[in-house]
């Protein structure tokens, strides 16, 4: 049996991105639901992004999303960049006119919108299966699953925001053809771990070692995240605490600090990529978030782009939906992929200027180094990495 239902728009995935759509457009006036197929804990729990740009976290706060984030949050006004054995403070207010970012996790923005959501009355289906988009060539595409207790729903909608993530559904379901990809693997990955120690650092260390990448950054003032370039197809298996932490001393080494270790209790490793699909919509299905672009996380762009792309979309669906009026959803791809793109060149020049490719040779290597002391030097040249790192579009609400 098909429980058939309605609503205004089917939003696939409760990611940041999906669960924050859903929350604007009801701020809006317009009924969603969320599914998502994995379970609530486990969305709750996933270790991902971490910095928050001063943009997205004026967001948050401007539809009631900023109460735990401003209690618990860590305001940064700065970043060390590290290279041939010597640390660099790069102050991003001085450089940017007053400008900040915000080390507050996914796992709790997750945690307050679904908190938020469900007490608002909001539908969101955990553990769904089956997900499908159909109809989409109609103006009432339909979004069809399988909730937890096995009983198979179609819900009828006005539009459907695919929110699912890369390995989501909603992409390949654009017909065949019209999506568009870029991309760039890179040959390294990320071992990251989430250590309960105090940070051995007041901002963030972004460090090229020529042993390889390593970040130090943090979630609260007792854990610390940590995390070191390991080549693309590396097995976590290779890398117990004890070699993650003697090779995390190693590369962050300066004289005079110490890097504090203690109990880790996470270790993952990520594989890098640069890819963007466009458009980011077909007639009424939208893509929103990771589901369409993916960036390597040198310089923290993921997060921030997903959140940013659905502010549009809210606005873009209300003035579609309510008023009947289809330009700014017409408009809806090309404004997201400006953006997009300038954060796409941003996490590839990080990344590029900070690794050690295993293929490069040492022409590549100096001119890494050529760009790390111009970066340290020129007041223009850090003004460019403080401005994108901080956030380089403005994101309101009233966008
Ligand atoms: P997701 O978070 O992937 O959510 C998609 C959701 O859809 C998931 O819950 C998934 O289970 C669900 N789903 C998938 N398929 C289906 C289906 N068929 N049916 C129903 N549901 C489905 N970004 C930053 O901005 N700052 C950082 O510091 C940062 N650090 C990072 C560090 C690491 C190690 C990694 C891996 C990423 C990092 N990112 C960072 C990127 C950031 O985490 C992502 O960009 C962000 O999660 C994107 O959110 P999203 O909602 O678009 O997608
Ligand atoms: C974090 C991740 C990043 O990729 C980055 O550039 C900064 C911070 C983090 O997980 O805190």
């Amino acid at each position: 049996m098909t429980v058939t239902s309605r609503t205004q728009v089917g939003i696939v995935g409760a990611g940041p991105a999906g669960l924050l759509l859903s929350h604007l457009l009801a701020l809006r006036g317009i009924d969603s639901i969320v599914v998502e197929n994995r379970s609530r804990a486990y969305c709750e729990a996933r270790q991902r992004a971490g910095l928050l740009e001063a943009g997205t976290v004026e967001l948050l706060r401007t539809v009631g999303l900023g109460d735990r984030m401003d209690a618990e949050g860590l305001e940064h006004g700065g970043i060390y960049l590290q290279f041939e054995g010597e640390r660099h403070h790069l102050d991003f207010r001085d450089l940017t006119g007053g400008r900040w970012v915000t080390i507050y996790a996914q796992t709790e923005i997750v945690k307050d919108l679904i908190r938020t959501r469900l007490a608002a009355g909001a539908m969101i289906e955990f553990e769904v299966s089956d997900t499908e988009v159909g109809e989409l060539d109609t103006e009432r595409p339909v979004l069809r699953f399988t909730d937890a207790g096995g009983t198979r729903h179609e819900v009828v909608c006005d539009a459907i925001a695919g929110c699912d993530g890369f390995h989501g559904i909603c992409r390949d379901s654009m017909p065949p053809g019209l999506i568009r990809v870029a991309e760039r693997e890179y040959p390294y990955s990320w071992l990251g771990i989430l250590a309960h120690v105090p940070p051995s650092t007041d901002e963030l260390i972004y460090c090229r070692h020529q042993d390889g990448f390593a970040l130090h950054t943090m979630r609260t003032p007792q854990v610390s995240r940590l995390y070191l370039q390991v080549p693309a197809d590396e097995d976590i298996e290779a890398w117990s605490d004890d070699r993650i932490w003697a090779e995390l001393r190693h590369r962050l080494e300066v004289p005079g600090w110490e890097l504090k270790d203690g109990h880790i209790s996470e270790k993952a490793i990520s594989p890098m990529r640069s890819f963007v699909a466009s458009p980011m919509r077909y007639r009424r299905l939208f893509l929103a978030g990771d589901a369409a672009h993916i960036v390597p996380p040198t310089g923290a762009k993921g997060l921030n782009l997903a959140l940013a792309d659905v502010t549009v979309l809210a606005k873009a669906l209300s003035s579609l939906l309510k008023d009947g009026r289809a330009g700014l959803a017409d408009a809806y791809s090309d404004a997201s992929l400006t953006r997009v793109w300038r954060a796409t060149h941003f996490s590839w020049w990080m990344t590029s200027m900070l690794h050690v490719d295993p293929q490069s040779d040492q022409f590549g290597a100096e001119l890494q180094l050529a760009q790390l002391r111009y970066v340290i030097s020129s007041r223009a040249a850090a003004t460019t990495l403080a401005e994108n790192y901080t956030g380089y579009f403005p994101l309101t609400w009233e966008y």
